[in-house]
């Protein structure tokens, strides 16, 4: 079913604000430069290099340093608590540099600025703030920054519908070998806990026409590595009358010869045969699947509205295992969900032995006002939920050191993306299954995909060589 209440921008409105970007670009009084602080997912990264897109075309460039810039633009975060307390906390610590710098310009933008209220409360509290506008409408940066530079007035404009799609956007990309190809926006899904489908919307995918072109474009550039992202991919199509479904749409992007696809994230209730037989067959796809499980425990797995019980989920896990056998495995885990027992815990914990992930990303529950979860009762004490994440993070450590043992002696294929952090003298990439792998080499292999095998593990990388002559 097509999703009836999908706004496509039309591109004339694209074109004229394309158009905008141009005039502005002429202005006088216009900022010269521009600073992103971008909070969340990848999502959101993707986001910002559309804006940094715009803001280019807008005649600006980047600054070497937030203090140093004449726009500071905050993409937001609201996923959980912490994450808007330190954009609201950074976005404040900037009113003192525009106390010595008046013509600082301020922007928020994001899922927090579209959080019912956010808006009434920007106004009301952040009267440094300049410019703020929501997700559903980034495609209008050029319009409100002009506003906001010619009238010297405060410009706020969130949609109150999330239904957009919006396409043709100038996209600044932050590397010039892997790339976020966006396959979907928003979420159905409900989950009791969260508040993304409240801020991004239902669920509206993107043309399989579109998504090919731009994969099309990024393999000609010589992009060696695409990142499919949707809150929920697995359903990516359902909201379209003729609309292909994810595998098939994989399926195609195998065709454009692009060499490696990953995507994130799948919603286990969603996990077909056929993506697992095309994760099998497809080269292309890059053999690592974040699969978020949240709970072990059937009992808050209900409360969570996950839609699956804890046995579905592990005969998934079997499934895919049998089909990709060296498929690495990687989580999100949600710690002190309203009336968690003990009980309920441990059962998180056995799962996560059992699953074995190379990694989990832990949460401590956090209450979003407006999703279903926050009326409930049985709020765990916080001495409780740190002990209970302590212990996750402690077994996770272990499967992931039990998971590295196992590669050591084995060849891996690696994307060098880089230097490695804590020793400049190596490189660093990510293997198919999305471990990091770091080794001495030459600089010249940044954007390579290189032979690799594996020699050692640490904490949280593996160490290998070069397989010279392959
Ligand atoms: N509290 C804690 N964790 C949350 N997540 C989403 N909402 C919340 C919340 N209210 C976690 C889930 C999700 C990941 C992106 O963030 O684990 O998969
Ligand atoms: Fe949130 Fe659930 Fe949708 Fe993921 S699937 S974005 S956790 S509602």
């Amino acid at each position: 079913m097509r999703n009836e209440t999908t706004v496509r921008i039309p591109p004339e409105e694209i074109l004229y604000q394309r158009e905008l970007s141009k005039q502005f670009s002429l202005l006088k009084n216009r900022p010269r430069t521009y600073f992103i602080v971008t909070y969340g997912c990848q999502m959101n990264a993707h986001d910002s290099e559309k804006l940094a897109g715009m803001l280019e075309e807008m005649g600006m460039t980047l600054a070497p340093a937030k203090e140093q810039a004449d726009f500071v633009l905050h993409n937001t975060c609201c996923i959980r608590d912490n994450a808007e307390r330190k954009a609201l906390g950074n976005v404040t610590w900037l009113k003192e540099i525009k106390k010595e710098r008046p013509d600082l310009l301020i922007g928020v933008c994001g899922c927090m600025v579209q959080e019912p209220g956010m808006a009434e409360k920007i106004l009301r509290q952040y009267p440094f703030v300049d410019v703020a506008f929501g997700t559903g409408n980034i495609h209008r940066l050029p319009e409100l920054l002009s506003k906001a530079v010619e009238s010297r007035r405060r410009v706020v404009a969130v949609p109150d519908e999330q239904s957009t799609l919006i396409e043709g956007l100038p996209i600044q990309r932050e590397s010039s070998f892997q790339a976020y190809v966006t396959i979907m926006y928003g979420c159905n899904n409900f989950c009791s806990y969260c508040i993304v489908p409240y801020v991004r919307g239902r669920e509206r995918s993107r043309a399989a026409d579109d998504i090919v072109r731009e994969v099309e474009g990024l393999q000609e550039k010589g992009v060696k590595e695409i990142m499919l992202l949707g809150q929920n991919v697995n359903s990516y199509g359902n909201d379209m009358e003729n609309g292909i479904s994810f595998p098939k749409l994989l399926h195609r992007l195998g065709q454009t010869g692009i060499p490696r696809i990953r995507f994130m994230t799948s919603h286990p209730k969603d996990l077909s045969d056929a993506l697992i037989e095309e994760m099998a067959v497809n080269p292309a796809l890059c053999h690592h699947l974040h699969l978020p499980v949240q709970s072990g425990s059937n009992r808050i797995l209900t409360a969570m509205n996950r839609r699956y019980t804890r046995e579905q989920y592990l005969e998934k896990v079997k499934k895919i295992r049998a089909a990709v056998p060296d498929i690495g495995l990687t989580t999100d885990l949600i710690v002190a969900f309203p009336g968690e027992t003990e009980e309920d815990f441990l059962d998180t914990m056995a799962l996560a032995r059992e699953v074995c992930y190379d990694s989990a990303f832990t949460f401590i529950y956090s209450p979003r006002i407006g999703t279903k979860a926050a009326d409930l009762p049985g709020r765990i004490d916080p001495a409780i939920a740190s002990e209970r994440i302590e212990k996750l993070i402690a077994l996770q450590d272990e499967m992931t050191q039990k998971n590295f043992a196992t590669l050591i002696g084995a060849r891996e294929t690696v994307l060098v993306t880089g230097h490695a952090k804590r020793d400049e003298r190596q490189l660093t990439g990510k293997c198919s299954r999305n471990i990091s792998v770091n080794f001495e080499g030459n600089p010249d292999n940044i954007g390579k995909i290189l032979p690799i095998k594996i020699t050692a593990a640490s904490k949280t990388t593996l160490r290998g060589e070069i397989l010279e002559g392959e």
